[in-house]
């Protein structure tokens, strides 16, 4: 089996919380090409979405290998330390733990991994999004491997006829189930559509009885208990052949969804699909960014990638993006703009809430304000 990798952190902004420092991604490269020669990696490449660094690496480990995690955890120690020379904001953002131990669950770095016996032609795609949180890709895997107004081929495909296994994570409960669609459609919808708590981590192929996507889950606020910006999450989707086609999984994105995140993590905002060169969300920490970089995986190595949104069949988009970013904007601090009372729980305002907790009164036996 080959393991494709997507691990990524935010290891220090380049300026405020929009890009990484060049700098930063040379020496990322540098590690990977070690990793490569040593043999650790079959191949590896550095892309960034946003202030998020992404190492996607080819390896034989298998998911959650220590060699691979701590390899990466290692390398973000690195680009920490060059982000503290520059001055960089949020240095070591996402590494929450001081000491590695076996894998990076639960220690900030996002992760998603798939693995796979790779076919004659392996087309994947690996998707990086920036100030936006893992269930932002529920609304897309719905619609490339559930619906046939998206996915042309769950109708004409007799490969896709049988449907998809969806696994689902409650990340309140740490629990997981699985939906078998598309009988169990409905109830898998009663979940998902609520992604702050509901993330889809994986899908299977019944009829290729193989993973067919996954998706990073892990949700820092939650490792954390405080607010230590948003996770910015990552995604690998395999296509064609038995699986939706390179232009299925792109086109959920021709549709600026709405996600959770954009200023401060705290606000609902369009997710732009865009090429790497757009990928730097500046206005008001936002619009969400999401790229897509299409590989083939061959004999273990990476060839690519395709910047898949650097087309203008994704400006209209784009364009629409940027009109609802004003529509939401002019809201200002109300909601739905702002994020509902209880996803706030681990922003700053919760400190603020509590300077005033004893200000409130109840209301029928509080004086009037003028005999206070
Ligand atoms: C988004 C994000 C930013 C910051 C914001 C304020 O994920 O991290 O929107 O929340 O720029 O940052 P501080 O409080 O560090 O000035
Ligand atoms: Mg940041
Ligand atoms: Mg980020």
């Amino acid at each position: 089996m080959t393991t494709l990798s997507i691990i990524k952190a935010d290891t220090g902004g380049f300026v405020g919380h929009s890009a990484v420092h060049p700098d930063m991604e040379h020496a990322a490269r540098e590690w990977l090409a070690d990793a490569v020669n040593t043999g650790l990696l079959s191949d590896g490449q550095v892309a960034s979405c946003g202030d998020d660094l992404a190492l996607i690496m080819v390896h034989g480990h298998g998911a959650d290998a220590e060699a691979v995690h701590s390899f990466a955890w290692e390398l973000f120690q690195h680009t920490t330390s060059i982000a503290q020379r520059l001055g960089l904001y949020g240095a070591g953002q996402d590494l929450l733990s001081d000491a590695f131990s076996g894998n990076l669950r639960g220690m900030g770095p996002g992760y998603a991994e798939l693995e796979f016996t790779e076919r004659p032609s392996e087309p994947m795609i690996c998707f990086l999004a920036d100030k936006t949180e893992p269930g932002a890709w529920n609304l897309p895997l719905y619609r490339m491997f559930a619906d046939p107004f998206n996915t042309a081929g769950l109708v004409i495909d007799k490969n896709m006829h049988p449907g998809f296994l969806f696994e689902v994570y409650d990340l309140h409960e740490e629990k997981r189930i699985v939906f078998d669609c598309p009988s169990e459609l409905y109830d898998m919808l009663m979940y998902i559509g609520a992604p702050a708590r509901y993330v889809v981590h994986r899908i299977h192929s019944k009829t290729l009885a193989a993973t067919a996507a996954a998706t990073s889950t892990q949700r820092l606020s939650l490792i954390a208990g405080k607010y230590v910006g948003k996770d910015d999450p990552v995604m690998i989707v395999r296509c064609q052949s038995g699986l939706p086609a390179v232009g299925e999984v792109l086109e959920p994105f021709a549709f600026p969804y709405t996600v959770a995140g954009c200023m401060r993590g705290s606000h609902h905002a369009p997710l732009m699909p865009v090429g790497l060169d757009q990928a730097h969300p500046t206005r008001f920490d936002g619009p969400p960014r999401v790229v897509a970089l299409g590989f083939q995986v061959t004999d273990g190595k990476l060839v690519g990638p395709r910047d898949l949104f650097a087309d203008p069949s994704f400006d209209r988009a784009r364009q629409q993006a940027n009109v609802t970013m004003d529509y939401l904007r002019r809201h200002g601090p109300f909601e739905p703009h702002r994020l509902p009372l209880e996803d706030l729980e681990y922003t700053t305002m919760r400190q603020l809430e509590d300077d005033l907790t004893d200000r409130w009164q109840p209301i029928h036996e509080a004086p009037a304000p003028a005999e206070r």
